[in-house]
């Protein structure tokens, strides 16, 4: 049995399994409680487990999984039934400044014999597991610190059973000083499941936001993206404010395409610009600017707020899969798209994307990036949301503001983003809220 390690910059096979791996887990709800069982052992076969044992899996040796990446596993024969006689270890480490969250998802472990353990601290002796886990549904589990141990036992007369594995390394959740404000219910995607490059559904990133040039010259048109982040604030990037007045900038949220508004669009005019002080036009530094809506939005099904990554402040997302949405030209200098576009991309963190030799010399502390091949955000989707989704919960953050490229897609030229992290202290001082969880 072989532990398959996601590493989507090199590891092309499989980058679309790890979007559909994030996406499955995070159709908005999470899934009804669990039918695992955490029965007390009972073993069917009065043989010694040695004698019973018709062939072993799992790993040789502990495996290393860096932080921010993911360890697979699966039963034997996974998708197809395992059968009996199957000993299987699994035991996978990490840095010590991270920890593992385990999904089994799904599993479905006959109980008459056959079970799952589950080291927390990584010990092979499974001195400290729970009681054994059998049943269907799914599982998840975090580990104590930077280790954990998997074994899985099936009886010589089992009727076979299955269960595909992920073992996260993440740094552990942060307690942050920034107090998420009580029941806001954020980051909740619409239920049409779409893998990049596609057409994303009606309601499915609730959060998008369309600016409008208002002006009397502007037509109403679509200029830039924006991301709905409390009842009466939207965030977006300074150059999509800069040398623009409120009047002049229409916010519709809800909106699915860019020709007609959709019947669960809402409009609303900006009342207050808050462009960030220090933003600067030739550096593009500190491009984030914050629209307060003339009257509240009402949150439906298709209009949501995303939630902002107070939790994930120490997280630099490297190689973790973010979805850039909007509704910009496809080509450079082409025309805009009426359907509102998703495109999944791989995330390189500001050191990272310092050493690129195209845009590295231009990114500062506040800006990281994701790797374009043949895919980037472009015009127009500037001031949009770069999301993230949390597997452990499904939910969706915005980490980056859509901020500048060097033309489209162009080979080895990566997409640049404003780094949300750096600025919740500013956005709570100026909305009043953070909507996290
Ligand atoms: C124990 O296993 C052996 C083969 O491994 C088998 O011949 C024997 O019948 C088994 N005994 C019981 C009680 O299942
Ligand atoms: C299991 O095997 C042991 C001998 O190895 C025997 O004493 C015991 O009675 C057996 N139990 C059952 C339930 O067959
Ligand atoms: C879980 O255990 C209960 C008894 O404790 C049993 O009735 C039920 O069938 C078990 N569920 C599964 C999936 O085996
Ligand atoms: C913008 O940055 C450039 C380069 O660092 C600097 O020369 C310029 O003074 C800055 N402009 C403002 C308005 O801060």
């Amino acid at each position: 049995m072989n532990v398959l390690f996601m590493h989507t910059a090199s590891s092309r096979l499989f980058s679309s399994v790890w979007v559909i791996a994030l996406l499955s887990g995070c159709l908005g709800e999470l899934r009804p409680a669990l039918h695992i069982n955490q029965t007390v052992l009972s073993i069917s076969d009065n043989n010694s487990s040695a004698q019973l044992r018709q062939y072993t899996c799992g790993t040789t040796t502990t495996v290393y999984v860096s932080k921010g990446y993911q360890g697979r596993f699966a039963s034997p024969n996974y998708p197809n039934l395992y059968s009996g006689g199957a000993d299987c270890l699994w035991t996978l480490t990490t840095s010590t400044d991270a920890q593992f969250t385990l999904i089994c998802d799904p599993l479905s472990i006959s109980c008459t014999g056959d079970y799952l353990l589950f080291s927390p601290s990584g010990d092979t002796a499974f001195s400290d597991a729970v009681n054994p886990i059998c049943g269907s549904g799914r599982l998840q589990v975090t580990s104590k610190a930077n280790s954990i141990a998997i074994a899985f036992h099936s009886s010589y007369y089992t009727n076979g059973g299955g269960f595909s594995c992920v073992a996260q390394a993440q740094a552990p959740p942060t307690t942050s000083t920034l107090a998420p404000t009580p029941n806001c219910q954020c980051g909740i995607k619409g239920q049409n499941r779409v893998v990049g490059g596609q057409s994303a559904g009606v309601t499915e990133w609730p959060w998008q936001t369309l600016l409008a040039d208002i002006s009397p010259s502007g037509g109403g048109n679509q200029y830039c993206g924006a991301t709905l982040i409390s009842p009466n604030w939207v965030l977006t990037a300074a150059h999509c404010t800069h040398n623009r007045i409120a009047a002049n900038i229409g916010v519709v949220v809800g909106q699915y395409d860019t020709k007609s508004l959709s019947s669960t669009s809402q409009v609303r005019r900006v009342s207050q610009i808050v462009q960030h002080p220090n933003f600067n036009r030739t550096t593009v530094n500190h491009d984030i600017a914050l629209l307060k809506l003339d009257s509240p939005v009402s949150f439906t099904a298709a209009v949501r707020p995303v939630c902002l990554p107070n939790r994930f402040v120490n997280y630099n997302f490297d190689k973790q899969i973010g979805t850039v949405t909007g509704w910009g030209t496809t080509t450079f200098g082409g025309t805009a798209s009426p359907n509102l576009l998703e495109v999944a991309l791989p995330i390189i963190s500001t050191e990272n994307c310092r050493l690129n030799s195209i845009v590295g010399s231009k990114i500062t502390e506040n800006m990281f990036c994701t790797y374009a091949e043949n895919k980037d955000a472009c015009q127009g989707d500037s001031g949009g949301p770069l999301n993230w989704i949390d597997p452990q919960t499904g939910l969706g953050y915005i980490v980056g503001i859509t901020s500048f490229g060097i033309g489209c897609a162009k080979l080895n030229t990566p997409g640049v983003y404003t780094k949300v992290t750096n600025y919740l202290s500013w956005i709570q001082q100026n909305t009043g809220t953070i909507c996290s969880v």
